[in-house]
């Protein structure tokens, strides 16, 4: 991309929030359990970063109260949400204790000791192997050690500031003279797919 000249020379914290709001990410609980205590936050910067070593990697803000103790356990398990856990995700983005957000849902624990939710779509068992801070976060690189339930339920996405099922699988056409999916003209525009319309928002999440 050449396209700079307009760009202006520093990008406002609140623009590039809302930019990023643009991009519909899937939601996931990433726990953990160890020395330093038990934890849980819900998360979307979270992404695979290699396959050889089986790598990802997580983005953990140090303003949130896990924080300490992800940063003294050794290892995490990232539980990507389903469909029907759009609650979970606000539990654990929400005002309540790690007990309590413990105590709200069915959860086991892993290889590692890593809690995995219950009627996650995947579960991925990480050893942490490596910090790294860049500005208000730290990225933990893990190592995936253990997969757990892989299922077909339907996934669970965020955008635009609110939860949304995603009913799987839902192609879109790639080629063709008809876009698969009509660009929205505004904001409050509804956006269209060949097999219909967009499913309602789920509830937003309690911030
Ligand atoms: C959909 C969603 C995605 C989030 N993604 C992240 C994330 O990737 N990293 C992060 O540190 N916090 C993320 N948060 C915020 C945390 O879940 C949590 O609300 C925040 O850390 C405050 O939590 P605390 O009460 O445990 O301090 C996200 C919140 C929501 C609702």
């Amino acid at each position: 991309m050449t396209e700079t000249a307009s760009a202006p020379a520093v990008i406002e914290a609140a623009a590039y929030r809302e930019a990023m709001a643009r991009l519909a990410s899937a939601v996931h609980v990433v726990t953990t359990d160890g020395p330093a205590g038990r934890a849980g936050f819900t998360a979307s910067a979270v992404c695979s970063v290699s396959d050889a070593p089986p790598t990802l990697l997580v983005c953990l803000n140090h303003a949130s109260s896990s924080h300490r103790v992800f940063g003294r356990n050794e290892a995490l398990c990232v539980n990507t949400l389903s469909a029907t856990q759009a609650g979970v995700a606000a539990t654990f983005s929400g005002r309540l204790s790690a007990p309590e957000r413990f105590a709200s849902v069915g959860w086991s624990g892993l290889a590692t000791g890593a809690p995995v939710l219950d009627d996650c779509l995947v579960a991925f068992d990480c050893r942490i192997v490596k910090r790294v801070t860049v500005g208000s976060h730290d990225v933990l690189f893990c190592e995936v050690v253990g997969l757990a339930a892989p299922s077909e339920a339907d996934g669970l996405v965020y955008a635009d500031r609110r939860y949304h099922a995603v009913p799987w699988p839902r192609p879109v056409e790639e080629g063709g003279d008809e876009p698969a999916v009509e660009r929205r003209s505004g904001r409050q525009g509804r956006r269209r797919t060949d097999a219909g319309a967009a499913p309602d928002p789920l509830p937003r999440a309690p911030k």
